[in-house]
C-alpha cells in the first residue's frame, strides 16, 4: 500500500519559520547527476529552518555540495564541536551498485569536498566507511536533520533507513529525507518508501525526487493540498 502524500512545492516552502530572508546558496552543477536540483536544495534548506535542526547527519556525501549548503545554512555557526556528520565509502570493495552508483563511488572517492572550502568546515565529521558496517548505536537519538541519499540498491536504502530512524531524535522537532524517490533508475527504492509504516507521514515533493518524514512540526500546511 502506498502511503506516500504528494505536496507541491508551495506547501512546504511557505510553512512558517523564524529565521531571516537570507540564505546561502550554491548552485547545483549543471550536469548534476548524483547532485540535487536547485528547488531540492532549496527544499532542504527550508526543511533545516523549519526544524531548526541542531544536529545533521548525511548518508552519501558525494562532492560534498549539499554538505556545504547545509553547513552555509547552519543556525549556529559559533558552535565548536563537529555538528554535521556526512558518511561515504572509503573504497568500493565489497559494495554492491546498481545503475551509475558505481561511478558517482568512483568520483567520490577521489573528490575534494566543498565542504573543505567554508571558513567553518570544522564543524563538519566527514566519516568513511560501508553504511552497511556504520554502527549508529553511538548516535541513538542525536540528530533533527537525516539525509539519506548514498547507495540506492534496496538493501542499503532499507540498511540506511532504519539506522535513521534509530539516530533520530524522538525529542525535538527533525526530519528524515530521502532522495530519488521516483527516480526512473530505483523503482524498488520508490516502493520501500511507500511501503514504510513508521508512524510518521511520508510527503513526496513535487517536481523534486524528496521524499521526507517530519516529528514535532505541525503538519497543516502539507495536509491542505490546493
Ligand atoms: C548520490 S551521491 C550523494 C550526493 C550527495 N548527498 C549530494 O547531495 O551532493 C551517493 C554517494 O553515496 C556513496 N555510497 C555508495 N554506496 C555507499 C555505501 N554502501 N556506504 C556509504 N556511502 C555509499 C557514494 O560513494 C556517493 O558518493
Amino acid at each position: 500500500m502506498k502511503n506516500t502524500i504528494n505536496i507541491r512545492p508551495s506547501q512546504l516552502l511557505s510553512i512558517e519559520d523564524n529565521f531571516p530572508e537570507e540564505v546561502k546558496f550554491f548552485m547545483p552543477p549543471a550536469q548534476g547527476a548524483g547532485s540535487l536540483t536547485t528547488l531540492e536544495s532549496i527544499s532542504l534548506i527550508k526543511l533545516l529552518r523549519i526544524t531548526k535542526a541542531k544536529r545533521i547527519f548525511e548518508f552519501g556525501t558525494y562532492k560534498g555540495i549539499t554538505t556545504r549548503l547545509l553547513l552555509e545554512n547552519y543556525p549556529n555557526s559559533y558552535d565548536q564541536e563537529p555538528v554535521i556528520y556526512t558518511l561515504d565509502l572509503p573504497n568500493i570493495e565489497g559494495v554492491e551498485f546498481i545503475a551509475s552508483d558505481k561511478e558517482h563511488a568512483l568520483t567520490s572517492i577521489k573528490s575534494r569536498r566543498k565542504y573543505i572550502e567554508s571558513k567553518n568546515s570544522n564543524l563538519v565529521k566527514q566519516l568513511l566507511t560501508d553504511s552497511k558496517k556504520f554502527d549508529p548505536s553511538p548516535y541513538l537519538n542525536k540528530f533533527q536533520f537525516i539525509f539519506v541519499d548514498a547507495n540506492h540498491e534496496v538493501s542499503y536504502v532499507k540498511n540506511d533507513t532504519e539506522k535513521a530512524l534509530a539516530m533520530l531524535d524522538k525529542n525535538n522537532p527533525g526530519t528524515i529525507i530521502w532522495h530519488d524517490y521516483k527516480s526512473k533508475d530505483f523503482p524498488e527504492l520508490t516502493n520501500y518508501i511507500d511501503s514504510l509504516d513508521i508512524g510518521m507521514n511520508i510527503y513526496h515533493i513535487e517536481n523534486t525526487m524528496l521524499a521526507f518524514c517530519l516529528i514535532g512540526v505541525d503538519e497543516k500546511n502539507l495536509k491542505n493540498k490546493k
